[in-house]
């Protein structure tokens, strides 16, 4: 963590070419993948016949930087869930860049129809909810919670609800208890709305 708070200062320009960045690194990209006004720039790539997402903070700023550091580390403690992306390594040189593993699937926000309302029933049925219910639960077991569960950070893929971004994640040694047990209350909220 050191080191990696030392790492490469500089401010990735508008142009950055990530493409190139994605070659320096070892893999070769496929193409974009997210929105352009979010706060990362999201690739997918190949390595060896096998497809990965790639993530990039798009200022290198501190809190993009912790943000993804973050990520990183909650991936690597709840990453065995397999209801999860996990992540295959951090890249700090010569790019701050997160590699996680690419879930094949449409994300969930293909299913809201129109009015921003899911029809659950006909995405779904019970054994998927309750696979999506056990990762949940998985996640709080192992200390993190507030999950941004939105249909964007949600892919289905073969029928199973995979998350693929706990960026927002928070670690319940960071907040008090009760903090804690709200968040993990707003989850399944979140949950039982959406999913
Ligand atoms: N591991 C992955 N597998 C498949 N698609 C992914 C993966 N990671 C990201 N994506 C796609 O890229 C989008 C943005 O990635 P995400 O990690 O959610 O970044 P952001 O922090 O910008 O929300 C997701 O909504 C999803 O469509
Ligand atoms: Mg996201």
């Amino acid at each position: 963590m050191q080191n990696f708070k030392k790492s490469i200062f500089f401010k990735f320009s508008m142009e950055f070419d990530y493409k190139n960045a994605i070659k320096q690194m070892g893999y070769e990209p496929v193409c974009k993948m997210g929105k352009n006004q979010c706060s990362f720039a999201v690739y997918r790539a190949r390595k060896n016949d096998k497809s990965y997402a790639i993530k990039f903070p798009k200022d290198f700023d501190e809190w993009d930087r912790d943000s993804l550091w973050s990520e990183y580390s909650v991936l690597r403690k709840v990453g065995n869930l397999e209801g999860i992306a996990s992540a295959k390594e951090f890249v700090v040189s010569p790019y701050l860049a997160l590699v996680k593993e690419y879930i094949s699937g449409k994300p969930m926000r293909f299913f809201i129809e129109d009015k921003g309302l899911i029809s659950r029933q006909k995405i779904y049925g019970e054994e998927n909810r309750k696979f999506f219910r056990e990762t949940l639960k998985g996640i709080h077991d192992a200390g993190f919670a507030r999950l941004e569960l939105v249909p964007e950070n949600i892919v289905l893929s073969k029928g199973r609800p995979i998350f693929i971004d706990l960026g927002s994640a928070i670690n319940a040694r960071d907040i008090c208890s009760e903090t804690f047990e709200n968040y993990k209350e707003k989850d399944i909220w979140a949950m039982e709305e959406y999913f």
